[in-house]
């Protein structure tokens, strides 16, 4: 049976790995060996009914070069010291890693089987065996929109987002929690009594969220409850964040097309925005169509792309109830809507998707990938 090497199982993005994996019985496919950075000779967990025996340290390249496939959701920084050490002594497994740090190396797919299998398969068949989950936002725009990129329909897509608390960490989702509660606590009085002005209510809650007693430690010293971050991660170059250079470099990749910004590449860019949801990034997108396509076909093309993905009217009832991160949180389901046609032409295209940020936007496609090598 595949031997299978674990890191990183009991993090967030690892831990809803584990309970998909679980759920899709994929254990039942491999010998499963758990790592850990941290407590190497304690029990290992027994996911998927299987008993795991005691875990393995996850510096030892010695151990991890017995693998045949070693999934990671440890991190970059863990994938930048590990991996090129256990190439270096010669392994030869297949390497599948949530983290960004391989993404756009040559010798390294961005796996995203339900709009990339081609890809992946020309891969396999090279001899790739680095499989590297895409940037969250960018995955789950592909599962939105993927029926008209296979189309070849879209000139250039903006994509405005907003993403969710867990994209920046687990310890995030807690914090914007507890702004949630501070603010609440600061007005409880004045809201419990009808009375009260608005204004006043709203006073207090500016004051609070400006306060320095209010915890932002990790937001870097920024609110987001009641508000939002219009940045998110480091500065790259053209004026762009690395989260909406991703968009143009990952998407351009993950379809196979030239590297962005050189001929033939889609261009795709647009503003990241952090707001305060807990677990489902959404987009508002402008897309170009390459011509005048009927809203219908539009319709069909992104509705037959994958089971996944579920085209909403664009009316505002059920807008209201299936496009938003309420409605979709912990579920796979991927909805766009808001289709129309714009104000600026026949071939612009307004849509809005909404996805869950640790299921097809970090660990689905990594379990997937599994399947497909152990095919
Ligand atoms: N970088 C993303 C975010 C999550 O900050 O929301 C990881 O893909």
């Amino acid at each position: 049976m595949t031997k299978l090497g674990l890191v990183g199982w009991r993090g967030m993005v690892g831990s809803v790995l584990m309970q998909r994996m679980a759920e899709e019985g994929d254990f039942a496919h491999v010998e499963p060996f758990y790592f850990s950075t941290s407590a190497a000779g304690s029990a290992a967990p027994a996911f998927g009914g299987k008993v795991g025996g005691v875990l393995h340290d996850a510096a030892s390249i010695d151990t991890l070069k017995a693998m045949e496939i070693i999934i990671t959701c440890q991190g970059g920084d863990y994938t930048k010291e590990v991996f090129p050490k256990l190439r270096a002594a010669g392994w030869k497994g297949h390497w599948i890693d949530a983290a960004s740090t391989l993404r756009m190396a040559d010798d390294a797919v961005i796996v995203l089987d339900p709009v990339n299998l081609d890809v992946i398969k020309a891969a396999q068949a090279r001899g790739v065996n680095n499989w590297i989950g895409g940037n969250c936002t960018v995955s789950l725009m592909l599962m939105g929109l993927g029926g008209l990129f296979r189309a070849d329909l879209v000139e250039w897509v903006s994509a405005m987002t907003y993403q969710a608390a867990s994209g920046a960490g687990a310890q995030n989702m807690r914090e914007l929690l507890a702004q949630m509660g501070a603010l609440h606590d600061a007005v409880k009085a004045e809201l419990a009594d009808p009375a009260s002005a608005i204004l006043d209510i709203d006073r207090k809650v500016a004051a609070t969220m400006r306060s320095a007693d209010f915890p932002t430690k990790n937001f870097r010293n920024t609110p987001l409850a009641g508000s939002l971050i219009p940045w998110i991660d480091v500065p790259v170059a053209d004026g762009q964040s690395k989260e909406e250079w991703k968009g143009g470099a990952e998407c351009n990749k993950i379809l196979g097309r030239p590297p962005f910004r050189s001929a033939g590449s889609i261009p795709i860019d647009g503003l990241c925005v952090r707001i305060g949801a807990m677990r489902c990034h959404s987009q508002g997108l402008t897309i170009k169509l390459k011509k005048d396509v009927p809203l219908a076909d539009v319709e069909s093309l992104i509705a037959a792309a994958n089971p996944w993905v579920k085209v909403v009217p664009n009316e505002r009832e059920i807008s209201e109830r299936e496009l938003t991160p309420t409605a979709v949180t912990g579920t796979l389901g991927v909805p766009v809507g808001r289709l129309h046609k714009l104000a600026m032409g026949p071939e612009y295209l307004g849509a809005f998707t909404v996805g869950d940020q640790l299921l097809w936007g970090a660990a689905e496609p990594l379990r997937r990938m599994l399947r497909i090598l152990l095919d």
